[in-house]
């Protein structure tokens, strides 16, 4: 901050006494190079069902999915997070449905890695959308253990690489899982994979339409992800987490949520000075949504969610509004 600038040498109104000016000088911008769009994907008969606490956002069949994409690339948005939402009849403790070649997920990501070569598809390695407890990994005696959940999970990366995502992004916040999850991809000759590390993931409460959409609420019960999550209150410790799964191998890493959690995105992108995406989650979403809906708020304030990440630093953002900012606001 230079002292010498004073009134009224300086006037900052004369930076924004037009449209133009204001456009001229803006330091972030939003484009649709920096968008993502998380898709839900169903085995179902429909093209695609709602998702009550999630509205506008569906869950898709696979010729629906197709449609979707088709829709996301005419305008402009090239990359999907792919979540699966599984019949509660195909959960089990261990999550067995994730390893399963028939698991509908592995087939459509084959089928669109192959009609959308330009297409990039991120895909979610947890094994919270399979178990019947609702948790990332698996549960026993009251407790989520470590290394028995990395193996797993670690084969479930080796299978959505081989079914051709172009990013895998651990989702489960076990320890150490980065670096197995590389090492199998480096061995396995999946050399060019992408790691996106959800790095920072807190214990947040704003998850809670998205396990209404894969499934897992009911089954989560009361039971809290505390003892994987990061502390909603804890920086340094979200420093931590990132430096270790950058050292593990992680290509791009990732805070969410994302509004409540600006400073912690600021922070990451400032230390680490590498790729870092945030996630805009359901319900930050559900909540924009539902008060634009009311009238008390505006349909901008979608769009300044989405421009403040980028000014904290996101070099993308995964966002359900995603579609909907590209074909309103977005023409470049
Ligand atoms: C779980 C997972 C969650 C989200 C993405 N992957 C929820 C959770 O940790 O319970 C949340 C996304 C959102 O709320 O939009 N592996």
């Amino acid at each position: 901050m230079k002292t010498y600038r004073k009134y009224p040498n300086t006037r900052l109104r004369r930076l924004r006494q037009s449209d133009a000016i204001i456009s001229l000088l803006q330091e972030s911008r939003l484009s649709k190079h920096d968008l993502i769009q998380p898709l839900f994907i169903a085995e179902q008969k429909e093209k695609a069902t709602a998702i009550d606490s999630l509205p506008s956002v569906y869950r898709f069949n696979e010729s629906g999915l197709i449609r979707e994409i088709e829709e996301l690339m005419k305008l402009g948005i090239y990359t999907v997070a792919l979540f699966p939402s599984v019949d509660s009849s195909l959960k089990d403790p261990l999550g067995s449905f994730a390893l399963k070649e028939e698991n509908f997920l592995y087939k459509a990501l084959n089928k669109i890695s192959k009609e959308f070569p330009e297409l990039i598809t991120i895909a979610d390695v947890a094994l919270d959308p399979y178990t019947d407890h609702g948790h990332d990994g698996l549960f026993e005696d009251g407790k989520v253990l470590n290394d028995e959940t990395v193996e797993i999970l670690s084969s479930q990366s080796l299978m959505l690489a081989d079914a051709g995502a172009t990013i895998l992004a651990p989702s489960d916040m076990m320890d150490g899982r980065v670096g197995v999850i590389r090492n199998a991809l480096e061995s396995n000759n999946f050399k060019d994979t992408l790691i996106l590390s959800y790095a920072a993931k807190f214990c947040s409460q704003f998850y809670g339409p998205f396990r209404d959409a894969v499934g897992s609420k009911a089954n989560l019960g009361n039971q809290g992800k505390t003892s994987y999550q990061i502390n909603p209150s804890n920086i340094e410790e979200a420093l931590q987490e990132v430096a270790l799964d950058i050292n593990e191998g992680a290509d791009i890493v990732m805070v969410k949520p994302g509004m409540p959690y600006l400073d912690v995105l600021s922070k990451v992108k400032d230390t680490f000075n590498l790729p870092t995406f945030a996630y805009q989650v359901s319900g930050e979403y559900a909540m924009l949504h539902a008060a634009i809906q009311k009238g008390w708020l505006t349909q901008g304030v979608m769009i300044e969610s989405l421009l403040c990440f980028k000014r904290a630093g996101a070099d993308a953002i995964l966002s359900y509004a995603s579609k909907f900012i590209a074909e309103e606001y977005l023409d470049g």
